[in-house]
């Protein structure tokens, strides 16, 4: 199993459009998938058609020790989702001390959701606390950035708040790159994508996911791309997308002897 943290400090780069449609293409691939709603605001959940979400969520799972299975839900054919829960935003007053408040997410999915291939996070970008739990519980980030210098800085920023956190991590956390809203012909799409190349081409996913007016249009009436245009060069990047993770992570598989 393999979870991963979509995140970037920046906002409105796309982290719940790539959890959800992500989370969507590989499922549709054949792969068992939980997205978990990190963001107190619930988009995810309305992305995915949920518009009044329980209130109980991976709020109570991280916070009361309710298990993960009596949260999730089953929004379509191998496609799991947690809600965020009424009681997230209250999160950051959580009491416990020390480094266990950044790893109570960690804690709380350890050794669950064994049967999925694939967990995705939406990190917010509204709470350190809970971007840090998503690092903790993540064995990889996915992280956004679009053609806005604005997001090309919180991608730097994710990237050093992972290094400052390494000394306290179990293992090292992976990270990759993913070029979202791209606009090949302008100036700059290509500035940024020229910068990304020359300070993190390791870090970059060979997939870009175009600018879609199909992706704006239905996260607001609770499809994804895959439902409301499946045709679409944005649904064709998607596909592409899960491919090319499921590559990776087969890859990367340890032989089995
Ligand atoms: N490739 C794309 N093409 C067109 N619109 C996009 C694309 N990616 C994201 N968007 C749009 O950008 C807006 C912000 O996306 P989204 O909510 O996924 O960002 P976010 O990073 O999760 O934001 P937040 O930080 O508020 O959680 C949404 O209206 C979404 O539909
Ligand atoms: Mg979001």
């Amino acid at each position: 199993m393999q979870r991963i943290a979509v995140i970037n400090q920046a906002g409105s780069v796309g982290k719940t459009t790539i959890a959800t449609s992500l989370g969507h293409a590989l499922a549709l691939a054949g792969r068992r998938v939980t997205v978990v709603d990190l963001d107190p605001s619930g988009q995810l959940a309305n992305g995915l058609g949920i518009f009044r979400a329980p209130s109980k969520g991976i709020d109570r799972v991280m916070m009361n020790g309710t298990t993960l299975g009596s949260v999730k839900m089953a929004v379509r054919d191998l496609l799991s989702l947690i809600p965020a829960g009424a009681e997230l935003l209250q999160m950051e007053d959580n009491q416990t001390q020390g480094a266990t408040r950044m790893q109570l997410l960690r804690q709380a999915t350890e050794g669950q959701l064994v049967d999925q291939a694939f967990v995705l996070f939406d990190a917010p970008s509204s709470s350190a606390l809970l971007m840090m739990n998503a690092i903790f519980a993540a064995d990889e980030l996915l992280i956004p950035v679009t053609t806005d210098s604005s997001s090309l800085n919180g991608a730097m920023k994710t990237l050093l708040l992972v290094k400052r956190l390494t000394p306290y991590l179990e293992k090292p956390v992976a990270a990759r790159i993913l070029i979202n809203r791209y606009l090949p012909r302008s100036r700059d799409g290509k500035a940024v994508v020229e910068k990304l190349e020359k300070h993190f081409s390791t870090l970059c996913l060979e997939t870009r996911i175009r600018e879609g007016a199909a992706i704006e249009a239905c996260a607001g009436i609770g499809r994804t791309v895959f439902e409301y245009k499946p045709g679409s060069h944005s649904a064709r990047e998607f596909h592409e997308l899960a491919k090319e993770l499921v590559m990776l992570h087969d890859r990367n598989k340890p032989a089995i002897v």
